[in-house]
C-alpha cells in the first residue's frame, strides 16, 4: 500500500463519519486492486475501479458467489449451507433456475401494477408528518416506505411489520452499538425469520391471496416449482435487500439535496428531471458498500495475479465515482446523463432483482416530498450507521414548514 492510500476498508470505523471518498479516489489511482487485511481471516482483494468491478460481476463461474458467500467474513460450513439457500449466494446453474422462478414476482407488469399502491403508502407517510413541522427523517419517513411495500408484497400482516423491521436491523446492524446485537444475535434473527417465512408460505399455499408469496408458491417454470424451504431464504433476502438499501438511499438522497440547495431548487423547478435525479441519487449515495466473490481458479484482475480461493470485494461507491467513467464523479448533478452507475451491482447474473421496484419507490417518495415539504432542513446531527457493508444513516432530525 502506498502512503496516499493508508486506509482500512474492512474496519467499520472507516465509514462511521462519512464514505471515505478521498481514500477511494487515491486507491483508484494508486492501488486499484488493494490487498486488504482482516482481523480474523486471510485478507482479501479490494477492487475500487469501475471496470474491474464489471469484470468480476459478469462472470459467476470464475468469481463465485456460492463458494464463500457474498460477505467478506468466512463462515463455518454449516452456516454456509444455510446461506447457500439464499439466491444471492448461488452460482449458475442453481442460480439461473431459482432466479427464473422468483423473477416471476418482479416482472415490469407486476411492478407497474404496484405504482398506485406505492403512491398511496407514500402519501400516508408524508400525511403523518406534514403537520408536525419536524421529525426523524429516517425512522418517520425513509424507513417506512420500503418496509410497508415489502411487507405488503410478501403478505405480512400489518401487526407483524415491526417484527420484520427489527429482524432486518439485527441481521445487518451487528457492527453498530445502537442495535446492541452480535453476529450470534444476527443468526438468531435469521432463524426466527426462517420459521416465520415457512409459516407464511404454507398458509398461502393452502389459501392463496393476491400477494407475491401466493404467486411464487403457485409458479412453475420449466417444470420447477419453488419449494417452501427455498421460499424462506428468499423471504430473508427480500426483507433485508428491499429494506435497508432503499431506506438508506432515500435518507442519503435527502441529505444530498439538503447539502446541494441549487440541485434541489433545479429539481423543484423542473419536476421532469426526477428520472435522471433518481439515477443520480443511486450513484451518489450507493447504499451498498460492497459484495464479495471467491475465485474458482487462478486469474489476473487489474494487472494483479490472484489465486483460486482468494476473496475479492467490489466497492460500488468507489466504482460509482470513477473518473474514467463519470469524469466529474464527485459532483452531484440531478440532470446527469448518461449515468451507467453500479448501485444495483456491476451487471451480470446477480444484478438487483428489485431495481425497478426500488426506482419506483424512490421516484414516488421524492415527487411527494419535493411537492409537499420542499424546504426540509437539518435540525440536528446526522447519525450514521457503523457498518462496513451498508452506507447507512440511522437518525436524521429535520424540520420543515407545516402544510
Ligand atoms: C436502492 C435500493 C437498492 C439497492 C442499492 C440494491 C442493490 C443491490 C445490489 C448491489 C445487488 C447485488 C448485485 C450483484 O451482486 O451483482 C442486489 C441484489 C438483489 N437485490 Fe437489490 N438493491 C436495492 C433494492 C432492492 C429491492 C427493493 C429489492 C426487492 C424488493 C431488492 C432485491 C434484490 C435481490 C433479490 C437481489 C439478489 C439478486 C440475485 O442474487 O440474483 N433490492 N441489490
Amino acid at each position: 500500500m502506498t502512503t496516499e492510500t493508508r486506509v482500512d476498508l474492512y474496519s467499520a470505523d472507516t465509514y462511521a463519519h462519512a464514505m471515505p471518498h478521498d481514500a477511494f479516489t487515491s486507491l483508484r489511482k494508486h492501488d486499484p486492486v488493494l490487498r486488504q487485511t482482516e482481523p480474523a481471516g486471510p485478507g482479501y482483494w479490494a477492487l475500487t475501479r469501475y471496470e474491474d468491478i464489471v469484470t468480476v460481476s459478469s462472470d459467476n463461474s470464475l468469481f463465485s458467489s456460492e463458494r464463500g458467500g457474498t460477505n467478506i467474513e468466512d463462515m463455518p460450513e454449516d452456516a454456509m449451507t444455510l446461506l447457500r439457500t439464499i439466491l444471492i449466494n448461488m452460482d449458475p446453474p442453481r442460480h439461473t433456475k431459482y432466479r427464473r422462478l422468483v423473477a416471476t414476482g418482479f416482472t415490469p407488469k407486476i411492478v407497474a401494477q404496484t405504482e398506485p399502491h406505492v403512491r398511496e403508502i407514500t402519501k400516508r407517510i408524508v400525511d403523518n408528518v406534514a403537520k408536525r413541522g419536524s421529525c426523524d427523517f429516517v425512522t418517520d419517513i425513509a424507513a417506512q416506505l420500503p418496509l410497508a411495500v415489502i411487507c405488503e408484497m410478501l403478505g405480512v400482516p400489518e401487526a407483524d411489520h415491526a417484527k420484520v423491521f427489527d429482524w432486518s436491523n439485527r441481521l445487518i446492524g451487528f457492527d453498530d452499538p445502537e442495535y446492541n446485537t452480535s453476529a450470534e444475535d444476527g443468526r438468531i434473527a435469521a432463524t426466527e425469520m426462517f420459521v416465520y417465512a415457512h409459516g407464511l408460505a404454507a398458509e398461502r399455499k393452502a389459501r392463496p391471496k393476491a400477494d407475491i408469496v401466493s404467486i411464487l408458491m403457485g409458479t412453475e417454470v420449466d417444470g420447477d416449482v419453488l419449494a417452501e424451504a427455498d421460499f424462506d431464504g428468499f423471504f430473508i433476502l427480500l426483507s433485508v435487500a428491499g429494506n435497508e438499501t432503499t431506506r438508506n438511499l432515500i435518507s442519503g438522497a435527502m441529505l444530498a439535496l439538503i447539502e446541494h440547495p441549487e440541485q434541489r431548487a433545479r429539481l423543484i423547478a423542473d419536476p421532469a428531471l426526477i428520472t435522471t435525479a433518481v439515477e443520480e441519487f443511486l450513484r451518489y449515495v450507493s447504499p451498498l458498500i460492497y459484495f464479495r466473490r471467491t475465485l474458482s481458479r487462478d486469474v489476473e484482475v487489474g494487472g494483479q495475479q490472484m489465486r483460486a480461493g482468494d476473496k475479492v470485494a467490489m466497492y460500488y461507491p468507489s466504482g460509482n465515482r470513477d473518473e474514467a467513467i463519470f469524469g466529474d464523479g464527485q459532483v452531484f448533478d440531478v440532470g446527469r446523463a448518461p449515468n451507467p452507475h453500479m448501485a444495483f451491482g456491476g451487471g451480470g447474473p446477480h444484478f438487483c432483482l428489485g431495481a425497478s421496484l426500488a426506482r419506483l419507490e424512490i421516484r414516488c417518495m421524492f415527487e411527494e416530498l419535493l411537492r409537499r415539504l420542499p424546504d426540509i432542513e437539518l435540525d440536528g446531527p446526522v447519525q450514521r450507521l457503523r457498518s462496513n457493508f451498508i452506507n447507512g444513516i440511522k437518525h436524521m432530525p429535520v424540520r420543515f414548514t407545516t402544510e
